[in-house]
């Protein structure tokens, strides 16, 4: 399927797209936090141009359409702003309606002091209208239940298997790891450098969570979108499931992994963590989970 990567301002080239010609777009946006590929502002003046922004992503979804806007805080001086709560505001103010607020739960990150850590962020999951499309049955969206062998305990379908033999509805709770803790990485100090995806890139999205949003939120051939690139990730995980992907990104070196990534993914030796690969609990007698031998003292 065709792939289309452009170094462009999201904010500038997303007027050029055709309007009614997008079927989701999936992004994260900067958080204006000081990364290296961001200049910190006012909270005030980095969320103004989202707002005109916003209506221009409206214009060129079409009607069936969605956008996932996935973001975490905003930390100023210590006190965060969750940024999903002005970007409901914005998106809304557009014309979108919200449909779920999914929580994306990871294990692991920075460990704070003075507060608790935070290991959340969220997906704003907006479409344009109520006619939207919505693949809960096809494969890959559902998740095994935990119960599959529970029946209807009365009325007419008492004794019948009261489950969905395709597994349970995800939920708006999706627990997708960002680093993977496999046995061998317990002597590495950097867990992030572990997970098979990993790049240069500081906050790049697993696959398997655009993944769950492509297979729910589109058919095969449709078009995906992410105006804020990074290193691909929303373009690979739509390509792997036969969608034209859009991307839009001002950083030529993650412009270059991007298209080293998508070689990859063509010659078929990209890395990528399974969709539905469950996460590693450690085991009792692992090293790691017991306790070191000098807080036994
Ligand atoms: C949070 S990161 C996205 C990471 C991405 N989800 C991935 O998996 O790699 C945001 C990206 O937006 C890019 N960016 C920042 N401002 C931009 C703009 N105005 N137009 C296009 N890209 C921009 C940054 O260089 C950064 O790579």
């Amino acid at each position: 399927m065709t792939i289309k990567i452009k170094k462009a301002d999201a904010f500038k080239a997303i007027k050029k797209e055709k309007d009614n010609s997008i079927d989701l777009l999936i992004t994260s946006p900067p958080y204006n936090i000081g990364k290296e590929y961001e200049t910190k502002k006012s909270f005030d003046n980095y969320l103004k141009p989202y707002e005109e922004f916003a209506k221009d992503v409206f214009k060129k979804i079409k009607k069936t359409g969605s956008v996932c806007w996935q973001v975490g805080n905003y930390v100023h001086k210590g006190e965060i702003i969750p940024l999903d709560i002005p970007f409901y505001s914005i998106f809304s103010n557009a014309g979108f309606k919200l449909r779920n607020r999914i929580i994306w739960h990871f294990e692991h990150g920075l460990h704070a002091s003075n507060r608790f850590s935070g290991r959340y962020e969220t997906i704003l999951w907006f479409t344009k209208s109520d006619k939207y499309t919505f693949n809960l049955d096809q494969p890959g969206v559902r998740i095994p239940s935990k119960y599959p062998g529970k029946r209807h305990y009365s009325g007419k379908k008492k004794g019948k298997p009261s489950g969905n033999p395709l597994g349970k509805n995800p939920s708006d709770f999706m627990r997708i790891t960002k680093q993977d803790w496999d046995k061998q990485i317990w002597d590495f100090p950097n867990v992030k450098a572990n997970h098979p995806e990993k790049t240069d890139h500081p906050c790049q999205f697993p696959i398997e969570l655009v993944q769950r949003c492509v297979l729910a939120l589109t058919n095969k051939k449709n078009s995906v979108f992410d105006p804020f690139m990074g290193v691909g990730s929303t373009l690979i995980g739509a390509s792997m499931h036969n969608r034209t992907a859009i991307g839009y990104e001002m950083d030529q070196n993650f412009i270059s992994i991007t298209k080293k990534r998508i070689k990859e993914l063509n010659k078929g030796i990209i890395k990528i963590r399974k969709l539905g690969k469950p996460i590693h609990v450690p085991k009792k007698t692992d090293k790691v989970a017991q306790l070191p031998f000098e807080w036994l003292k």
